[in-house]
């Protein structure tokens, strides 16, 4: 996700490789978190909750709070008096490995203990370019299109298209001249 496209003041759902995330900025950390986007209590989508004043993730549901490490800190129909329910571990929520670079969050798309620092050890392919001001104006856009990674690479390897899929849009190369004519 690039994170220009990310607002610090709400949570956003994002499905990538199948896998339903939601993507939230722990202001207690200072740093984008990616977990499940599913509430332990009754599953529901922790991607329409909110950021409380604690800098917590609330679920919109019953309103349990978690923090970026995906504990549960508070259950507000929990009695005070009794038992600490929150800290079960059926109350965490899965949290996955995430690392920004090149302007990008990225996210390791598995949330089991022995990943837990997978993204320091295995960071993504850095392109120094794109941080590099003198090489380029960064613009980073995205789009969702509906078919799979053989498919666009295919696309990509095809420059023939571009003048006439892509009229008006980019650059055409210079065009052949047309003998029928
Ligand atoms: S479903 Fe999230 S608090 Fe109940």
């Amino acid at each position: 996700m690039p994170l220009c496209d990310l607002d610090k003041r709400v949570p956003h759902a994002k499905k990538i490789l199948g896998i339903d995330v939601v993507v939230w900025w722990d202001r207690n950390e200072k740093k984008w978190q990616v977990f499940e986007d599913k509430c332990p209590h009754r599953l529901a989508p922790l991607s329409e909750g909110r950021i409380d004043q604690w800098g917590r993730l609330q679920c919109v549901y019953h309103g349990w709070c978690f923090n970026g490490s995906g504990g549960c800190k508070f259950i507000p129909q929990a009695p005070s008096d009794g038992p600490s329910v929150n800290t079960s571990k059926k109350a965490c929520v899965a949290v996955y490995p995430t690392i920004e670079q090149n302007q990008i969050l990225w996210f390791w798309p598995n949330s089991a203990s022995q990943y837990k620092d997978i993204a320091v050890k295995e960071k993504p392919p850095y392109i120094r370019e794109l941080d590099d001001p003198s090489y380029y104006t960064p613009t980073i856009s995205t789009r969702d299109i509906p078919y799979g990674y053989e498919v666009l690479i295919e696309n990509f390897m095809d420059p023939s298209h571009v003048a006439y899929a892509h009229y008006g849009i980019m650059a055409p190369p210079k065009a052949p001249s047309d003998k029928s004519r």
